[in-house]
């Protein structure tokens, strides 16, 4: 039997997949349980394609970061060949956390307790004295057999996606049923320039709740005329349409009436393929479990989300512009500014909403809740998707 269930009535679970008419959310013990959280960990971020950075934050060869997934010690490197490898962040010998702050290692990774050091590529290279004092290998040691353990990585968008367990579909066949529906906006070499902005390209914000509730608000676009009154001005709720991925692995909403206004009669440059019939269409989609991407016309958008407990999680927002002069130079600096203000107001808002949800689900009244049957489908599509894997 799944571990599980004995945590979570294997019948609240079952429930979650039923039709949406008939269906309850996702149960109370998904979003306040700590050992939940720690076998979501497992069958859902190590198991599936999960996000945890982007490359453009490691612009140099040498540059390592940490990254702590609910209490598995990780990091991030560039190495000597200009790609990003993800490594398990522990010493081969008496398991001290390698890397403690983000930075740049110039030639090697250095163990701070007896100067094991590895290469960018996790490779074992010096372990001084070892073999007694100035024997710095020994016949009863294999460094070869003592390297750092790699985790499976994949770059797209930028986007720093890995699959700790080794067992998803490669990451090419796993993201194609959204890149062909993104065929229609953005070419193979339009996709090639994207820019992280150099400023108001990033922000982030500190939920007191739980990741999922991001995304499956991110889902919908019921809530806007009451959440975002602002948005709901110009990008009304009936100018939205839902985004449902086959297989279930992403979902979300589009509109029709994307038509920035910034002040001023600059605008960005767009990509240069966007159809013109659609360029007021601007799609929004969580990829399961942890990303939410935005594309428009002239500018894309990852959000992604670094799970800190059961009730915290870390939000970073990365903007990216067409091209390097609008994603870097002054020129596009003020409109820049302003892109990033509305989106740092819209998800400010939507975080308000959701740790209200955290708050609610401490009722032992609340069964899951019914789904509205009409505006709710991608949000309950992710909710299934979650009662799936969990398992
Ligand atoms: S623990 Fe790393 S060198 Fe000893
Ligand atoms: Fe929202």
């Amino acid at each position: 039997m799944s571990a599980i269930y004995k945590i979570i009535d294997k019948k609240k679970l079952d429930i979650v997949k039923k039709p949406i008419s008939k269906a309850h959310g996702l149960p109370n013990e998904c979003y306040t349980s700590k050992d939940y959280t720690l076998i979501e960990r497992e069958k859902i971020f190590e198991n599936k394609w999960t996000v945890i950075g982007v490359a453009s934050s490691l612009p140099n060869i040498g540059d390592v970061k940490p990254f702590n997934l609910l209490g598995l010690p990780l990091f991030l490197v560039r190495n000597k060949k200009d790609q990003i490898k993800v490594f398990h962040n522990v010493c081969s010998h008496r398991g001290v956390k390698l890397v403690n702050k983000k930075g740049n290692i110039r030639n090697v990774i250095r163990c701070p307790y007896h100067s094991w050091s590895y290469t960018s590529d996790g490779k074992l290279i010096a372990t001084p004295h070892i073999g007694g004092m100035n024997q710095h290998s020994s016949p009863k040691f294999k460094k070869n057999k003592n390297n750092l353990k790699e985790i499976r990585s994949c770059v797209w968008l930028d986007l720093i996606f890995i699959n700790i367990s080794n067992n998803e579909i490669p990451f090419e066949k796993y993201i194609k049923p959204l890149s062909d529906r993104w065929a229609k906006f953005w070419k193979k070499k339009d996709r090639k320039l994207i820019n992280h902005a150099n400023d108001f390209g990033y922000f982030k914000i500190n939920a007191k709740c739980n990741w999922k509730f991001a995304i499956e608000n991110y889902c919908e676009s019921y809530h806007l005329p009451w959440v975002h009154p602002g948005l709901n001005s110009y990008s009304k709720i009936e100018d939205h349409y839902h985004i449902q991925g086959l297989p279930n692995r992403f979902a979300g909403q589009g509109t029709v009436v994307y038509n920035p206004k910034f002040k001023g009669k600059k605008k960005f440059p767009c990509f240069p393929n966007w159809p013109k019939e659609k360029e007021n269409i601007a799609e929004y989609v969580a990829l399961f479990p942890n990303v939410m991407l935005g594309i428009h016309k002239d500018h894309f958008y990852a959000y992604w989300l670094e799970p800190i407990s059961h009730k915290k999680t870390l939000e970073h927002m990365e903007i990216y512009y067409v091209g390097e002069k609008a994603a870097k130079s002054l020129e596009f600096k003020s409109l820049r500014n302003q892109n990033h203000k509305l989106w740092e107001n819209i998800q400010k808002e939507d975080v308000g909403i959701i740790q209200r949800m955290q708050l609610g689900r401490n009722s032992h009244a609340y069964n899951g809740g019914n789904f509205s049957p009409d505006m709710d489908n991608p949000t309950h599509q992710f909710h299934k998707w979650v009662a799936t894997h969990i398992v």
